[in-house]
């Protein structure tokens, strides 16, 4: 029934959500002005913010973007995948879903569901994350429905997302490739396949994120909770900090030993069973939705180390949420 009032929806000019590997999309046709339209005016997005059109391989890529040797090697590697690369439009590709620009952003998503509708529709998809522009992005179906209420489109259920947070971003169009959103493909990963190094336009700092202009979606101020959410630069000064008040609310990583320092009555959360970055970053919205739904004064988490690379894309959208730095 979902399968079908979805398939429906993107070939009518209509709007549906879909479930992806990283987070659930809200799609349509990117060859429809009218349905782009309404995704924009659902996430009450900027017009400036461009979207991210999706396809079943490189070849079908070819068909609304001008390809070249990086976007076949990395596809190669990582499609489908989580890895989204921009390159040059080709006229097909309205400038609604490119916000003006002459590139477009397109990646292939591994979810089975999002390709059997790929398969059945046989048009590029447009998909947005599925949250009211600047809020977290979903990564179960109720999140969805919590999200946009009444005025929800059709849903697939395709359960929890597997990998949690969004795509890397890549730009392709500059002679030395760079990372405009950090993701859960890393710059060691794509720097491995490419064979030379490329450029991170994407680094947070510990005091504010250095937005890249080339892609205007990436502000400093996204995936945000309701309630401030207030980041400690190491779990360490986090449990010692004077600044957990006692309306307040903690997530810790499991891993971290932790001595019961907080006041009593704290209610705390853990973000995963280990530190495995995969498992931290499948887990991490659902978190913050389940800190912001307790309706506490603040939600206060800390920093991720960053020896591992893996952690950085966490860092970042720890970061982009945070309403205040300790
Ligand atoms: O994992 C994902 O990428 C998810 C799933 C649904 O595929 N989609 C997603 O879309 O996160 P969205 O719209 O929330 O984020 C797309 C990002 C935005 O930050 C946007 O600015 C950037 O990609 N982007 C899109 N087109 C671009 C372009 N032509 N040049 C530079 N950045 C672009
Ligand atoms: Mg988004």
């Amino acid at each position: 029934m979902s399968f079908d009032s979805c398939t429906h929806a993107i070939l009518n000019s209509g709007i549906c959500v879909l479930p992806t590997e990283t987070v659930y999309g809200l799609a349509c046709s990117a060859l429809s002005k009218a349905a782009i339209e309404k995704v924009f005016s659902l996430k009450g997005r900027p017009s400036n913010n461009p979207l991210i059109v999706h396809v079943l391989n490189h070849d079908s890529a070819n068909e609304f973007c001008v390809t070249n040797d990086f976007s076949k090697k990395l596809s190669d590697f990582f499609w489908p995948g989580a890895l989204t690369l921009v390159l040059p439009k080709r006229k097909c590709i309205p400038i609604e879903i490119t916000a003006g620009l002459n590139t477009v952003a397109i990646r292939s998503p591994t979810h089975p569901t999002f390709r059997k509708v790929l398969n059945f529709v046989k048009l590029p998809i447009a998909a947005p994350s599925a949250n009211p522009s600047n809020k977290i992005s979903p990564t179960k179906y109720q999140d969805v429905l919590d999200a946009f209420g009444e005025d929800c489109p059709p849903i697939i259920d395709g359960g929890q997302c597997e990998i949690g947070i969004e795509s890397t971003v890549l730009d392709l169009t500059t002679q030395t490739p760079s990372i405009l959103r950090l993701g859960p493909i890393t710059k060691d990963e794509i720097e491995a396949v490419l064979k030379i190094q490329i450029q991170n336009k994407a680094l947070y700092t510990k005091k504010h994120i250095v937005s890249p202009i080339k892609s205007p979606g990436l502000g400093s101020k996204h995936y945000a909770p309701d309630t401030p959410l207030h980041l400690h630069s190491t779990f360490k000064s986090m449990i010692s900090s004077k600044f957990i008040g006692e309306n307040d609310v903690v997530i810790l990583p499991k891993d971290k030993v932790y001595n019961g320092q907080f006041k009593t009555n704290i209610p705390i959360l853990f973000l995963s069973t280990s530190n495995n970055h995969e498992e931290t970053a499948k887990y991490l919205y659902g978190i913050l939705r389940e800190a912001d739904k307790l309706n506490r004064e603040k939600i206060h988490i800390s920093l991720y180390s960053t020896h591992n690379e893996s952690f950085n894309a966490i860092n970042d959208r720890l970061t982009r949420a945070s309403t205040k730095r300790i």
